[in-house]
């Protein structure tokens, strides 16, 4: 059979690793997918840097159109990134007819609707398993290996920065300002790390995994967003000694109003398997009703993890470029004409209308029935505590201290309840400063 002939847009640290690996174990790969899977063009700004990945034997051009405009190319990556020309080149690479392969969530989950529809009107494939987890294979998991259940709800550490700095926070008891700092330093965190530490990254993922979760677009614009920026250190230590691990977690859920997409901080049991993924590692637990819990856990980044997942899709392409649209695995798990449908009836719900569990932390003044005002004030919500710790007041202030940090664990409650009764509670004279409120997901 023809070898399937590949260019690369984009020859960064990824592109790399994919040119490097699809080299190292080419017989393996071969034997898999039934025909050589060769990169036969490369295009990068920096065609000197490209030459010395890829030597002499594969053309490198500057411009990315030269490689959509060549008709030996059957597959297109684009490792570009970003929303801007990636966009553009992507949906000239499916009108030239090529086949996609992408790790960029942030497309994905921006425009995905529109570059699948593209993709299904041309009969192209558009694969993006490096998108999600880096070599994790998620997305394999979860639209093929999971296709029986009625996925229920899915929780991940999908942003290896974020999980780094936390485990760095909670280890050393150093502030989020100094770890990011060293972050930066050893490479982990990138020059402008925005959308790491605020939680978009995460979020490109987790509005990814929920529309192949259940069978809706991607709707990233209806995801809440929170990263870790505020985040203090004090609020790791007690969350550890109530027997718990703050991660950073993209959740989504489906529940009988909607579907909840949400990227937050949050306290997950101590003695759960995702609270103990440390440093830059990725993990993603998947609760389907016929399987129960399944966890997937490794690198989310690097050169080579994220080759592993750019390749497993290439040799996806290689055995199904001949079948016929209908044998393939649709882009999102379910056929594409199914989701408009399912995404009216299962909408992404609004903040206040999602169910968890609290993390509360109050300073308050150390005085008769401060703590009876605020656990009234949450009985008249309707919301129940779980456990209080309440802080040596001369740890804070010294001897004869007046103030004392109140830490109230709650059960589950609404969010809309949970933001009322923190308003009439933050409006008591002796609260003292803007009560901390982090969610708590039990994950069982
Ligand atoms: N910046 C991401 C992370 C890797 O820190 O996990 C690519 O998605």
């Amino acid at each position: 059979m023809k070898p399937i002939q590949v260019g690369l847009l984009g020859i960064g640290t990824v592109g790399s690793g994919v040119f490097n690996v699809l080299q190292r174990n080419h017989d393996e790969i071969r034997r898999r997918a039934g025909r050589d899977i060769a990169v036969t063009m490369v295009a990068d700004l920096d065609e000197t840097r490209a030459r010395a990945v890829v030597g002499d034997q594969v053309a490198v051009v500057k411009d990315a159109r030269e490689v959509i405009a060549n008709p030996d190319i059957d597959v297109v990556i684009e490792l570009i990134g970003g929303y801007g020309v990636a966009k553009t080149l992507v949906l000239e690479a499916i009108a030239a007819g090529k086949h996609v392969v992408t790790a960029n969530k942030a497309l994905l989950a921006v425009h995905g609707s529109e570059i699948f529809k593209a993709a299904a009107d041309k009969g192209v494939m558009v694969a993006y398993e490096a998108a999600v987890a880096g070599g994790i294979p998620i997305i394999k998991a979860l639209r093929e290996g999971l296709t029986a259940n009625q996925i229920q709800w899915i929780a991940g550490i999908i942003n290896g920065t974020t999980n780094f700095i936390l485990s760095e926070m909670r280890d050393k008891g150093l502030d989020f300002d100094v770890v990011l700092k060293e972050a930066q330093r050893l490479g982990y965190a990138e020059a402008d790390p925005t959308f790491d530490i605020e939680g978009v990254d995460a979020a490109h993922k987790a509005t990814l995994m929920s529309a192949i979760a259940f069978g809706v677009p991607v709707q990233f614009d209806k995801a809440y967003v929170e990263g870790i920026t505020k985040l203090s250190s004090i609020d790791i230590r007690y969350a550890e000694q109530l027997g718990y691990r703050i991660k950073l977690l993209g959740i989504t859920k489906r529940t009988d109003k909607g579907i909840e997409l949400r990227v937050h901080p949050s306290l997950v049991p101590a003695k759960r398997l995702i609270a103990n993924v440390e440093g830059a590692m990725n993990a993603v637990v998947v609760h389907g009703d016929a399987v129960g819990t399944t966890l997937y856990y490794g690198k989310g980044a690097g050169s080579e993890p994220t080759a592993s997942a750019v390749i497993a899709d290439l040799v996806d392409i290689a055995r199904l470029e001949g079948a016929a649209v209908a044998h393939r695995v649709p882009p999102l798990a379910f056929q594409s004409s199914t989701l408009r449908e399912a995404g009216q009836e299962l909408p992404v719900l609004p903040m206040a209308d999602i169910t968890t569990s609290y993390y509360l932390r109050m300073r308050v003044a150390d005085e008769a029935g401060v703590l009876a005002k605020v656990t009234g004030l949450l009985a008249g919500a309707g919301i129940s505590i779980d456990a209080v710790l309440q802080r040596e007041a001369d740890e804070i202030g010294g001897e004869g201290s007046t103030q004392t940090d109140l830490i109230i664990l709650t059960h589950e409650t609404r969010e809309g309840d949970m933001d009322k009764a923190l308003a009439e509670i933050q409006g008591l004279p002796t609260v003292l400063a803007p009560i901390t409120r982090i969610r708590k997901e039990e994950l069982n």
